[in-house]
């Protein structure tokens, strides 16, 4: 009998596992998600000036960073894609996830 089999049998029992899990996945996979946006700006956003430069910021209007993150996107094309900018930009507009990045790890 393999873990495979007895998760089988485990799920087949208890029907209310396989949502529980799909919720679990997709909670972990939205975290892992904001835990790259948070590395995309670690790495990306010290080049030409210092990350503290973004994390004066205190706005949380998510315009005024997607308008920010777009003229850095200017400055250097390949920055960021469109997928990245749109994620950085949400992320950014978030006071904690702000703070996830500007908090010294
Ligand atoms: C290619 C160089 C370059 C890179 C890379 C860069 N920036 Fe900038 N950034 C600038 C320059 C130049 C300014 C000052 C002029 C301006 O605000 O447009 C600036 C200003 C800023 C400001 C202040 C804007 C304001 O109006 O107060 C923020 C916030 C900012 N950058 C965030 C970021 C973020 C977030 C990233 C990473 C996605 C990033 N920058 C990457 C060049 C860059």
């Amino acid at each position: 009998m393999t873990i495979i089999d007895n998760l089988t049998r485990a799920f087949h029992r208890r029907k209310g596992a396989v949502p529980a899990l799909a919720a679990v996945l997709i909670m972990a996979a939205c975290f892992a998600q904001a835990q790259d946006t948070g590395a995309i700006v670690r790495e990306r956003c010290h080049e030409c000036h210092e990350l503290a430069k973004t994390c004066l910021v205190e706005t949380d209007d998510a315009q005024w960073w997607h308008e920010t993150v777009l003229r850095m996107v200017e400055y250097k094309s390949e920055l960021l894609t469109a997928d990245e900018a749109a994620a950085v930009s949400a992320f950014l507009a978030d006071k904690g996830k702000r703070a996830s990045v500007c908090t010294p790890q």
